[in-house]
């Protein structure tokens, strides 16, 4: 029987190009979706599939993300004395999530030398890896199914999403085989970011990854691949087409996705996000309608 996981590592030293200036002092993970951060929504994940040791991989600007997770005493007696409870709370939810650790990437080099990095801490047992930039709907639990297929195939798990033929050029592409499970397939082949016509499918690979710790190994010998940069699909290409490392199975995800990296898909999660909350969703959905109906194409 494999450990039981209980490590979680998020990516978050990207230079977050496609957001500048908006990142050039802030990592884009610490951009706001509605009012909280997008790592928040993150690590709230992984607590809520019951991981709560948490290794960050930050690169510069990596001041906003440790603050964001440590206590603030003039904020916090500042609240207090205003007797603002409220707002005290929301300010703590993001200190006493988990237990979370920090390590430098130096150059971002890619995602899978960012994954690399967190070789010393994880050791010799099964993670997972969630993408700082890529949010899942709470409603909508992916994670704990990955950590259940990991468990019973004692396999690499990544989760896959089926997407429009025209948007495949943007992910890592999977070629996969059925299995008895109707959510569950099996990865023969994967390709980072194929032009629409090569793609061997338009399953596409999301930013959730359930790995088993052979992908080390792999990745030290990993060459830069796509965009010169250490691909995590190239090594997880090396394990499925090695059957003693397990294979490499692929969750379908079928519930809701946001994309907060990308500029349209970051600014679709909040309104819709907004749009459904208690405290703003009265007043944010007559006002959105209105002003869909006065815009001109
Ligand atoms: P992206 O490719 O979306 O991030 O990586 P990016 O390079 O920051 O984006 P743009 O294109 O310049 O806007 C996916 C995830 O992997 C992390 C990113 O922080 C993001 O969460 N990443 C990427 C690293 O941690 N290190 C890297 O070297 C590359």
């Amino acid at each position: 029987m494999p450990n039981p996981i209980t490590k979680a590592v998020i990516p978050a030293a990207g230079l977050g190009t496609r957001f500048l200036p908006a990142t050039k002092a802030m990592p884009k993970e610490m951009l706001p979706v509605v009012d909280k951060p997008a790592i928040q929504y993150v690590v709230e994940e992984a607590v809520a599939a019951g991981l709560s040791d948490v290794l960050m991989i930050t690169g510069r600007n990596k001041n906003a993300l440790e603050n964001h997770f440590d206590r603030v005493a003039e904020l916090e007696a500042t609240l207090e004395k205003k007797g603002d409870l409220a707002k005290l709370q929301r300010v703590n939810e993001s200190t006493d999530l988990a237990d979370i650790h920090y390590v430098r990437q130096g150059d971002p080099k890619g995602l899978g030398h960012a994954v690399l990095r967190a070789r010393m801490h994880v050791g010799d047992e099964p993670f997972a890896v969630l993408l700082g930039d890529d949010l899942i709907d709470e409603r909508d639990p992916l994670l704990s199914r990955m950590i259940e297929e990991q468990a019973k195939r004692n396999a690499t798990v990544v989760a896959l999403l089926e997407v429009d033929p025209s948007q495949i050029h943007l992910y890592g592409a999977a070629a996969v085989e059925k299995t008895d499970d109707d959510d569950v397939v099996r990865i023969t082949g994967l390709v980072e970011k194929p032009p629409a016509d090569s793609a061997p499918s338009n399953l596409a690979i999301i930013g959730r990854y359930v790995l088993r710790p052979e992908v080390f190994d792999v990745l030290e010998k990993t060459e830069p691949g796509k965009g010169g940069e250490i691909q995590l699909t190239d090594a997880l290409q090396t394990l499925a087409s090695d059957d003693s490392a397990g294979g490499v199975y692929g969750v379908v995800f079928r519930g809701r996705r946001y994309d907060t990296g990308d500029k349209i898909d970051y600014i679709k999660a909040i309104v819709q996000l907004a749009c459904e909350r208690e405290d703003l969703g009265n007043d944010l959905r007559p006002w959105l309608q209105e002003f869909v109906g006065s815009v001109r194409n």
